[in-house]
């Protein structure tokens, strides 16, 4: 990969972006929003009366089998959404439709790696959602149960969210690319009875031996009882007997209906790990009803997805974006689902461009990330082709640059697709701050205004209203917020509402413009996002310190132009460590082989000392400056030894 430079202004160009894009309405005049003042005037009522809004959008975009008997109880921190109500996620993404004229609509259009590529309607997804249903029962899952997905990015993936949300199966998916230790943490953090995974997975033209890095995690995880493999990449594999089923053997067993069970409507959905500030990652709890509601909400009026359109969100199913954007948001409103499984640059850097000119692709949702090492590239990849089949373009996981944006609107989208920025995070389940697709004018790096219901604020550590800019919370709780930390409620309450006491914090800093409009700055804690991955500073450290080499370790993120940002390693080693050139590298191998390639240093740098507090706290905030800037100018009156100081500035010049 070429090597990134440091992107210097990033959060400047944000703070002196003054350009405003106007929606094209002769282009587009049938989005679900009419207008601003329309906009303006369900905000103001879904936030006078959010319990009355929240209840009438349930009604109106949910099929329940039974209606609740209370909107909403908050309790210890926590929230009850539509108690009493019965419903099941897989009946509103899959039999809703079926009754109607969507039955042989395509739900998943999917194109592999190699270029296969096949076509679900919704009723085929139906029957093997069904089917698969039957399989989870057949190896003794039950409600409440829970199972791990670690696929690669096919049709199965999906196919078994949706059977474990019909009968009641708890999912947690780890994503592909991570390492058979963070998937084993995972397993055992939420107790799964089952795993379903594959042979492997194609991936820049090789395959990547997703079984074997299972069998590897499953070594130590006793609570698998049945381990269910798909059949991708025909890998040869290990299977245990009694315990390892191929997914092609096990469903000719069972029959290919199955009724949904009725679930209530806080009946856990899946927990979905993600990074904190400590510790290890924390299992994000969502449940049914309320998550439904907000996915299937934003998904319509955010991406304006209508019956034609053909829908393309790149995100893996093992992020939340893939859970919320990929799965439920848009099966529950009937959409066709794009797929792809491989590398975006593979085997040309043209890929994601070709396939959007052949499956006539008309709403692309992708990270800044990606966008930015599609410029690197060139125009000239997506000028070779016809993407006039698009209308609208979407942005998250970062600050999208302005730089970024506008070559998204201009070279990809021919300044005729609106640019929806959704500002949102795993705890908050759907978008939360985001334009309404041609109705929203547009500045580029903002996530402009919220999502009906929200009331964000932009408060001081005090809990007052900062002018300037200041820590981004949200006022009340919402019906699509995680529910808790699996297993760790009192984690939950300190990190998000006890932080500023009583509204929900996001650990992200922000602005808000004259109009209104919200400007993400970044986190403000030890997490950092890396091509839209969330990573603890923390995680990375545990995991290097675990090197019989390294005595203590500090992790930062630097600006990085694609990346968003990098991660510097400062490590020091122990007394007996024999240093060598290659050091480095196994030190590299060996975080990578714990937590998964996202967590991969930009640059380890070995230093004598780190600089610490005199109580002995690292001052991660000098060595941030170091790495970006090449010196310290900051504050250092706390710093307990000043000669480590000099020491570091000597690491630097090596
Ligand atoms: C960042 C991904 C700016 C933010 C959905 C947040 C963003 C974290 C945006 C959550 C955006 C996400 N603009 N920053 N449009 N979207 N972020 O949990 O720092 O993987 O707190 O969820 O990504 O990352 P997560």
């Amino acid at each position: 990969m070429t090597k990134s430079e440091p992107q210097k202004t990033s959060i400047e160009t944000l703070l002196h972006e003054n350009r405003k894009f106007k929606p094209q309405k002769k282009l587009f005049n049938n989005y679900f929003l009419k207008d601003m003042s329309q906009y303006f005037k369900l905000y103001k009522k879904s936030i006078n009366d959010p319990l009355k809004f929240w209840e009438k959008m349930a009604l109106e975009h949910l099929d329940f089998f039974r209606k609740w008997k209370k909107v909403f109880s908050w309790k210890d921190f926590k929230a009850e959404w539509f108690s009493g109500a019965l419903i099941n996620v897989s009946y509103n993404c899959l039999d809703r439709h079926v009754i109607t004229d969507r039955k042989n609509k395509a739900a998943l259009i999917w194109e592999g790696e190699p270029g296969d590529i096949r076509t679900i309607t919704y009723q085929q997804l139906l029957l093997e959602v069904a089917n698969c249903a039957n399989m989870l029962k057949g190896i003794g899952l039950k409600s409440g149960d829970k199972a791990a997905i670690y696929m690669p990015l096919i049709p199965e993936a999906v196919v078994t969210m949706l059977a474990c949300t019909r009968i009641g199966v708890i999912h947690t998916v780890v994503f592909g690319g991570f390492s058979s230790s963070s998937l084993r943490d995972r397993i055992q953090d939420s107790n799964c009875k089952a795993l379903i995974t594959a042979d492997g997975g194609f991936r820049k033209g090789s395959s990547v031996k997703m079984k074997e890095m299972a069998d590897e995690a499953l070594k130590e995880t006793p609570t698998v009882k049945a381990v269910i493999v798909v059949k991708r990449t025909n890998e040869k594999v290990n299977m245990m007997p009694n315990r390892d089923f191929w997914w092609h053997e096990l469903s000719q067993k069972y029959s290919d209906h199955c009724e949904p069970e009725k679930l209530s409507a806080e009946h856990p959905l899946f927990i979905l790990y993600t990074s904190g500030t400590t510790g290890k990652p924390k299992g994000l709890l969502h449940t049914t009803a309320g998550y439904l509601l907000g996915v299937t909400l934003t998904a319509k009026y955010l991406f304006d997805i209508k019956e034609k359109d053909i829908y393309w969100c790149t995100a893996d199913v093992g992020w939340v974006t893939g859970h919320s954007y990929l799965v439920y948001g848009p099966l529950s409103c009937g959409a066709t689902v794009f797929m792809y499984e491989g590398a975006p640059l593979y085997p040309e850097p043209d890929r994601f461009w070709k396939m959007i000119a052949k499956h006539k692709i008309t709403i692309l949702y992708t990270a800044p990330t990606a966008i930015r090492s599609f410029i690197r590239l060139g125009k000239e990849y997506p000028q070779k082709h016809d993407l006039s089949s698009l209308r609208l373009l979407g942005t998250v996981g970062e600050p999208i640059n302005p730089e970024a944006w506008i070559w998204y609107y201009e070279v990809i989208g021919h300044k005729k697709c609106p640019i929806v920025d959704t500002w949102w995070q795993t705890e908050t389940g759907a978008a939360m701050i985001a334009p309404f697709s041609g109705v929203t004018p547009t500045k580029p790096g903002s996530a402009t205004l919220p999502m009906f219901g929200i009331e964000p604020l932009i408060l001081n550590k005090n809990g007052s209203n900062s002018k300037e800019g200041g820590f981004l919370c949200i006022k009340k709780p919402w019906p699509y917020m995680a529910r808790t930390i699996y297993g760790d409620h009192e984690r939950y309450k300190k990190t998000y509402w006890k932080e500023i006491e009583g509204v929900y914090f996001t650990g992200d800093g922000a602005r808000r413009d004259k109009d209104g409009y919200f400007w993400i700055m970044g986190r403000v804690d030890d997490v950092i996002n890396v091509s839209g991955h969330r990573l603890g500073t923390m995680e990375i450290e545990s995991a290097a310190v675990e090197h019989p080499m390294v005595a203590e370790c500090a992790v930062v993120g630097r600006p990085d132009s694609i990346k968003g940002q990098g991660i510097v390693a400062f490590i020091t080693l122990k007394k007996s460590a024999t240093v060598n050139h290659s050091l480095k590298e196994e030190i590299s191998k060996f975080i990578i082989k714990q937590i998964g390639a996202l967590a991969k240093p930009d640059e380890i740098r070995f230093t004598d000392a780190l600089p610490k507090t005199r109580s002995g706290k690292i001052m991660r905030r000098l060595l941030r400056e170091l790495a970006t800037t090449g010196s310290i100018s900051g504050d250092t009156t706390t710093l307990e030894d000043f000669s480590v100081l000099e020491k570091l500035r000597e690491s630097d010049e090596e």
